[in-house]
């Protein structure tokens, strides 16, 4: 049976770095969540570091977050078997010897500025340099101001939250007030599109305007003009920006462009289960950092956005099973970049499950 929006069967592209936490989520304490539809339990060790390991106790399956950590090693809330962060058991407190096979899956973990990422497939193709560049998105890097929001868990699978992301089209009619009306942008024709090895990227460049003073008190240095461009890219297989802009002080003709600043929306999907997400958002911008209602405006305007859309996602999400079929879907010619993202996607999954074969 095949997996909408997918022609083929349901699969997950496992051999990628996912979020699954904020850094500030992890504590002493274990935090269990599930992730690609696999039970985990984080912790943090003494010396700071992330423990991400299987949730579920395999001598009778308790659940491991509501365990405790004891000296390091999560210990399970049953029968107090305990595990440290490699998963290796270091205790069974009804017996002198520990069984060799009572172990936990260990994750592979990154922890880096405000993200905790998990590599929920074959460890030893763990890299660290197959993370998304979160720094060019101003998460957790020098010189930027992150708001950071959620995780909220979306009723929704991860694929159709990703698509609606790269679509314009949807704009004026699920928000007309938030982001829609006259000046939202509809004409996908004016588009370039980035495709490479790390980031599928459309910009939208939009037309010089006079400086007003609205953009002054943000950009003091602008010259009479400014100009935007305008990003959506995917990062990886999770990571989005949507919208980015880029701001530049420029001539009358958009000539002669002077870097002023960028400002994203950055969003996170993690899949929880095949129709559930993790939604992971973040608002970051490298200038007016200091301007502490811009912040809370943005992440209240971006919430306001977010629900709009979730609403409509969840509730497209409880008849999809039923009704959608992605080899009889029609699709408008603004449909374009979202089916390139799925294609793009389902090449990431299909090439990930042949290496997991060999
Ligand atoms: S279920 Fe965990 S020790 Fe028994
Ligand atoms: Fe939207």
């Amino acid at each position: 049976m095949s997996h909408y929006p997918f022609a083929g069967p349901h699969r997950f592209a496992r051999n990628q770095w996912y979020i699954g936490a904020w850094s500030a989520e992890v504590g002493p304490e274990p935090l269990g969540r599930t992730i690609l539809g696999e039970d985990v339990v984080f912790y943090r060790t003494s010396s700071g570091d992330v423990a991400a390991l299987s949730g579920i106790c395999p001598h009778r399956w308790a659940p491991l977050a509501k365990g405790r950590v004891v000296e390091d090693a999560i210990q399970c809330p049953y029968h107090g078997a305990a595990f440290d962060r490699s998963g290796r058991c270091t205790l069974v407190p009804s017996q002198p010897r520990t069984p060799p096979t009572l172990r936990l899956r260990a994750y592979p973990v990154i922890e880096r500025g405000p993200c905790i990422w998990i590599w929920p497939g074959d460890a030893d193709l763990a890299d660290a340099l197959l993370l998304p560049d979160q720094d060019s998105l101003g998460l957790g890097a020098a010189g930027w101001r992150a708001d950071y929001g959620g995780p909220v868990l979306v009723n929704a699978r991860a694929q159709i939250i990703l698509e609606n992301l790269f679509d314009q089209s949807h704009i004026n009619f699920v928000h007309p007030q938030t982001l829609g009306g006259p000046e939202s942008r509809s004409d996908p024709h004016q588009d370039e599109v980035f495709d490479t090895r790390d980031r599928f990227c459309v910009v939208h460049r939009m037309a010089a305007r006079a400086t007003d003073d609205s953009v002054r008190a943000l950009f003091p240095d602008a010259g009479d003009y400014v100009a935007a461009h305008l990003h959506v890219e995917l990062l990886g297989v999770s990571l989005i920006d949507a919208v980015g802009s880029r701001t530049f002080s420029t001539d009358a003709a958009g000539g002669a462009p002077r870097a002023l600043g960028c400002m994203n929306f950055v969003h996170g999907l993690t899949p929880q289960t095949p129709t559930t997400t993790h939604y992971f958002n973040a608002v970051t911008r490298n200038f007016a950092l200091d301007i502490a209602e811009l912040s809370t405006f943005l992440v209240e305007h971006n919430a306001k956005v977010m629900r709009e859309d979730i609403a409509l996602l969840e509730a497209i999400e409880l008849s999809l099973d039923r009704v959608a079929d992605a080899r009889k879907e029609v699709t408008f010619a603004a449909d374009a970049v979202a089916m390139q993202v799925r294609r793009r996607i389902e090449r990431i999954a299909a090439a990930d499950s042949r290496v997991v074969l060999i």
